[in-house]
């Protein structure tokens, strides 16, 4: 077990940590990712440097999982201008911390039936920035590489296995959403 994947172990360590009870403190758990994000940018850029040059298209890695608590830890890689639908995380708390490069992620609020999705407003995620959300059937995103040109890589943390979730889309004009169902693919795993 190398010192190159010492920074994986660090990542995976603060998010199993910190989700050891039944409500984790999300705020805390974004603030110790971004200062290991931040601080150890280095590193990270020398061990997860090679997603970035697979041009494999949109990739989700597993870093980690635990079944009690339940939490998973994935690094996401994004081609350029990669934008995913609107979509929930099957009601389970998250976390999305920008690895490197810039994302924007757009949040919905959904109404009582599938059929309203309503935009609540963008936030942007540069190197070392995280969002999070609670667990709630009601919120749905939609995240985009900000870069034309450079794959941008993102660290998530979710309350469990996100294997299900619905994608949202507006197939006409009549504003109207449809909801489908979707299986999370994993590319591999990146081990500590
Ligand atoms: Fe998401």
């Amino acid at each position: 077990m190398g010192k190159r994947f010492s920074i994986i172990r660090t990542l995976r360590d603060i998010a199993f940590d910190l989700s050891d009870v039944p409500h984790p403190d999300l705020a805390s758990m974004g603030r110790e990712l971004s200062s290991v994000l931040h601080g150890r940018s280095a590193e990270l850029a020398d061990t997860l440097g090679p997603l970035r040059e697979r041009r494999r298209g949109f990739e989700r890695w597993l870093l980690a999982e635990r079944s009690r608590p339940p939490v998973s830890v994935l690094v996401l890689a994004w081609p350029p201008g990669y934008a995913t639908p609107v979509h929930d995380h099957g009601g389970l708390w998250g976390l999305e911390a920008t690895i490197s490069g810039a994302l924007e992620v757009e949040s919905f609020d959904k109404g009582e039936t599938d059929h309203s999705l309503r935009s609540v407003g963008r936030t942007w995620l540069g190197p070392g920035d995280a969002t999070w959300f609670e667990a709630t059937d009601h919120l749905a995103h939609r995240c985009r590489n900000l870069s034309r040109h450079d794959t941008a890589l993102t660290l998530h943390v979710y309350g469990g296995d996100l294997a299900q979730y619905l994608a949202y889309e507006q197939p006409g004009p009549s504003g109207h959403w449809i909801a489908r169902p979707r299986q999370s693919i994993i590319a591999g795993r990146l081990t500590a």
